[in-house]
């Protein structure tokens, strides 16, 4: 069975994909240090799939611990998503995300490189595209003019792995993702942040829960259908399928070829905050309290993408609706 290193394994996409490289016949070994997750995501991989992924409690900055991780196995390639990911606490906090996301990334494309694993498949995000275009984006747009470091440092990375596909003959993958939600469908694993959640599903699912009191919903006067800042939602185990078939076609190429291919990962369809909040009561038999704040910094009024490349190349296409992405989400939390 082939090994695959998954560095973010704990977190919330990482875990989905652990489940699904278990349940596809790979052996994942994780790599996270717990600064976003906990080791009970370990107990719960283990009651969906029954198999303990072996995890390594490694911060990606400490080289030589990251480097026993490669002397002990062959890994077959990367999935990459450890990260500091909170867009807004990476305005307050610049220079820890750029040492956290890319002295954490250099380390590991530099022990990749030393023992001879060059396939990999990078969590890139829409915020790379630059905001100068309207959606829907696509792969060819031009990326760039970031409007905060979190969405920099996914610039930065992307670029250089760039570089070392056309210097030390990389195979790279690079998904851009648009935003993930929902659930695994046994409700065991799933989003859950500590405290305040930024994202807009998490937050709601926190009002449902009783947990706060009122969505806050960021503007309603954007030229979008009522007003309300429109995204492209993907179920998470639609992300992870990608995944897989992004795993599919670096298996299948040729080991003397190198590339950088970039796929966007979202439905293609756009849905507006107003319409996520009518969504959930809908779902719960109840009204979801909210009230309108002005806007946060940074939004874009609406993104979503054009899957269609995704579709051409990889034979992959988002299934899951967004309402039963939000059911999901709400199981797991009732369910946590
Ligand atoms: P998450 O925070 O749940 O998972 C990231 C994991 O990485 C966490 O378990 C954290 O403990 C770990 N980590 C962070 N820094 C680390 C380090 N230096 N060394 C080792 N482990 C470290 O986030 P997620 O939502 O699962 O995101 C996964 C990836 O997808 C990230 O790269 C993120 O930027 C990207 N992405 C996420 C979204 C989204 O909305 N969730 C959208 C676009 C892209
Ligand atoms: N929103 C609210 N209230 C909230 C939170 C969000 O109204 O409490 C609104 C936002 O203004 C936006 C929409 O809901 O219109 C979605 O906001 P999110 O914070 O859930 O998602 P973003 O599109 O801002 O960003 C997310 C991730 C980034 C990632 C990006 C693209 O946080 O890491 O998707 O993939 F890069």
């Amino acid at each position: 069975m082939k090994n695959i290193l998954v560095t973010g394994g704990t977190g919330y996409i990482g875990s989905h994909g652990v489940v699904a490289l278990i349940e596809s016949g790979y052996t994942p070994i994780i790599v996270d240090n717990l600064s976003n997750s906990s080791k009970e995501v370990l107990e719960n991989i283990q009651k969906i799939t029954g198999i303990k992924p072996d995890f390594y409690e490694i911060d990606l900055r400490d080289y030589e611990n990251l480097e026993s991780v490669f002397q002990k196995y062959d890994f077959e390639a990367v999935l990459h998503f450890a990260w500091a990911k909170a867009v807004g606490e990476s305005s307050e906090k610049p220079f820890y995300y750029y040492e956290n996301n890319i002295l954490g990334s250099l380390n590991l494309f530099e022990l990749m490189e030393q023992y001879d694993c060059k396939k990999i498949i990078f969590s890139s995000s829409a915020t790379v595209y630059d905001s100068i275009k309207s959606p829907p984006f696509v792969e060819t747009d031009m990326t760039g003019n970031t409007t905060n470091p979190y969405g920099t440092t996914k610039f930065l990375i992307e670029n250089i792995l760039k570089d070392l596909v056309n210097h030390k003959s990389f195979q790279v993958v690079n998904l851009r993702y648009f935003n993930p939600v929902g659930a695994h469908k046994s409700w065991l694993i799933g989003e859950n942040p500590n405290g305040i959640p930024n994202n807009l599903l998490p937050f709601i699912m926190k009002v449902v829960v009783g947990e706060l009191p009122a969505v806050q919903v960021f503007w309603d006067d954007y030229e979008t259908k009522d007003g309300t800042g429109e995204r492209d939602y993907i179920h998470v185990l639609d992300l992870i399928d990608g995944h897989l078939k992004a795993l599919n076609f670096i298996e299948k190429s040729q080991e003397n070829t190198w590339f950088f291919e970039v796929f966007n990962l979202g439905t293609g369809s756009a849905t507006s905050v107003k319409e996520m909040i009518q969504f959930t009561s809908e779902i719960i038999g109840r009204e979801v309290l909210y009230s309108i704040k002005p806007r946060r910094t940074g939004d874009l009024p609406s993104s979503f993408c054009d899957p269609l490349k995704a579709e051409k190349v990889l034979g992959w296409k988002a299934q899951i609706s967004i309402k039963e992405a939000i059911e999901d989400s709400y199981n797991f939390m009732k369910k946590r």
